[in-house]
């Protein structure tokens, strides 16, 4: 049986799709399905790519809907600029044959939490609406949950979309304050990790030959993120920001943690910055401040190699 029962909530989005296509090739990974988020694209996008990611990997899996906009802010304008207008970069849209499921993310999430009480790791990887939604529709998966291991935040090393917000937390801020807030284990996958995990042009050519379906597929889809990052961090090569965060599943050990209560600045300029709260107010967060960097490259580049 295989060890981690994993929904991933997405807005693939390049690096997303790294996240996916890790999770379906890692033999300790159950990926119980998808939700899908506004975020990197449209939630219509988010959904299309996420049953094309599925059709592409031969994954037979659901797929749910989830949110068109944040629980309380307007929506703010998704990031084309850094995954391209269709998600995955220059890759033309990929149109699937299957349809995502009839309930919504919200709902997929409980169902499937109340089905497997203390089983299922929730790995959102966009915006938290979803899951906040989630513990609106039923405040008991705090209890039944594995454990929130969440793509998002940075608490010491300053915002990737505005000087203090990362973009997960900037898109609902609201939402990710009630994620943070509930009483549940939640490992917080911040950019304080996963600005140190980089690979490079050269690191997605070497996939594509051992791997031409998925490794060829993500070769092609990282260029345009690629040269996101030569425009505006300046250097040659990407953040490994979702699949760090599915990689901390399965291999902890190569993260350190500190544990502190987390909440999210919810007006002002700081808008969607994630800071330390005081013990009183809510239960601490496991906040991954080390990384083994090399190991979890080469995790993410040799499960992709040995993949299809
Ligand atoms: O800040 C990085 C996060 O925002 C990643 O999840 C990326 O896919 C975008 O959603
Ligand atoms: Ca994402």
């Amino acid at each position: 049986m295989r060890q981690h029962k994993v929904i991933i909530d997405t807005d693939p989005g390049v690096d997303d799709a790294m996240a996916i296509l890790y999770a379906c090739l890692d033999p300790s990974i159950e990926l119980l399905g998808l939700t899908t988020i506004f975020g990197n694209v449209t939630t219509d996008i988010a959904t299309r790519n996420s049953l094309a990611l599925l059709e592409l990997a031969g994954q037979d899996l659901p797929v749910a809907r989830g949110a068109e906009k944040p629980i309380v802010q307007e929506a703010k304008p998704v990031a084309w600029e850094v995954h391209g207008k269709e998600g995955f970069g220059d890759v033309p849209p990929m149109l699937p044959g299957s349809k995502p499921v009839d309930e919504s993310a919200a709902e997929f999430i409980c169902r499937l939490v109340n089905e497997n009480p203390g089983e299922i790791t929730l790995c959102p990887v966009g915006p938290l609406t979803n899951i906040a939604l989630a513990l609106e529709l039923d405040p008991g998966i705090a209890n039944k949950v594995k454990s929130v291991t969440l793509m998002g935040g940075s608490m010491d090393e300053g915002g990737n979309v505005t000087s203090h917000a990362e973009a997960n937390v900037w898109q609902d801020p609201h939402a990710a304050d009630m994620v943070f807030a509930a009483d549940w284990e939640v490992i917080m996958v911040g950019l304080d990790v996963t600005h140190q995990v980089i690979c490079t042009p050269k690191d997605f050519a070497s996939m594509v030959e051992p791997a031409p379906k998925l490794g060829g597929f993500l070769n092609d889809a990282a260029q345009f993120y690629f040269q996101f990052h030569r425009d505006e961090n300046g250097f040659d090569g990407c953040h490994m920001h979702d699949p760090t965060a599915v990689m901390s599943i399965v291999r902890p050990d190569l993260f350190s943690i500190d544990e502190t209560p987390v909440s999210v600045i919810l007006e002002g300029d700081e808008i969607g910055r994630t800071i330390r709260a005081s013990k009183t107010e809510r239960s601490a967060v496991k906040v991954c401040f080390g990384i083994e960097v090399e190991a979890v490259r080469n995790l993410f580049l040799e499960t992709v190699k040995n993949g299809y």
